[in-house]
């Protein structure tokens, strides 16, 4: 008991340092305006099924999608974190107050997103860790796939960097979209990622320049 609970505070300590009062941050600015984008990239017609792949404890990148997605799914290795998910999708007293990103992200999207919308449409909560991953733990393909910032520390070589992300790839419908955030960092060299998404001749990548870090956001794959 006593292990759970230590385990369930490393998910609020993470929602307190990354999340609390840092709407502004270059992070979950870049999160929120890759949603806006993506949503862009579909023009008027709804996504189906969203999925966000390592999640965390957040529910913020799915925000630009509320009303534009039938669907939403939520993975990560974490149990703790989708704990924390789960709180705020049933309205616990404890939950964390995403209400500034609704805000913030009503300004970005230029239009009125609302939480109703997630809670109402995110019918799948999925532990899943991508080194064991097993797409039967996925019902369906999805018209959507956003993964940001999770294998910035997880991936051991550009190999298996380069593998995970193909297996998310592979939950796409053909016509799907992959949008994807992370730390231009890596001791895979500079380049890295730019030259694993090379593959994909209709990536759109946008590089943007942070204080201590550049972040790569590549979005609308295949
Ligand atoms: C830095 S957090 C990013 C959270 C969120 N996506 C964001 O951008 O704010 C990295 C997340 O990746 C998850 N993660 C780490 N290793 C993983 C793995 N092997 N399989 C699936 N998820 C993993 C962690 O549990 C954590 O929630």
């Amino acid at each position: 008991m006593q292990q759970l609970s230590q385990v369930q505070s490393l998910s609020k300590k993470l929602l307190n340092e990354q999340y609390l009062g840092k709407v502004s941050s270059i992070r979950n600015q870049s999160i929120l305006t890759l949603g806006k984008d993506m949503c862009l990239l579909r023009g008027a017609t709804l996504y189906g099924r969203v999925l966000n792949y390592g999640c965390g404890p957040a529910i913020h990148a799915l925000i630009p999608f509320c009303d534009l997605g039938n669907e939403f799914h939520v993975a990560d290795s974490n149990q703790d974190h989708l704990d924390e998910i789960q709180l705020w999708l049933d309205k616990e007293p404890d939950a964390f107050d995403w209400t500034p990103y609704f805000n913030e992200a009503n300004k970005i999207c230029g239009r009125s997103v609302r939480e109703v919308f997630i809670r109402q449409r995110t019918n799948r909560v999925i532990k899943s860790d991508i080194r064991s991953f097993n797409i039967s733990d996925f019902d369906f393909t999805y018209e959507a796939v956003i993964s940001t910032f999770y294998l910035d520390q997880e991936a051991k070589s550009i190999t298996e960097y380069s593998e995970y992300i193909n297996l998310l790839m592979d939950l796409l419908l053909p016509d799907g979209k992959f949008g994807f955030l992370s730390i231009e960092r890596t001791g895979f060299g500079a380049g890295a990622i730019d030259k694993i998404f090379s593959r994909y001749p209709d990536k759109t990548i946008t590089t943007i320049a942070g204080d201590n870090e550049t972040i790569v956001c590549i979005k609308g794959l295949k």
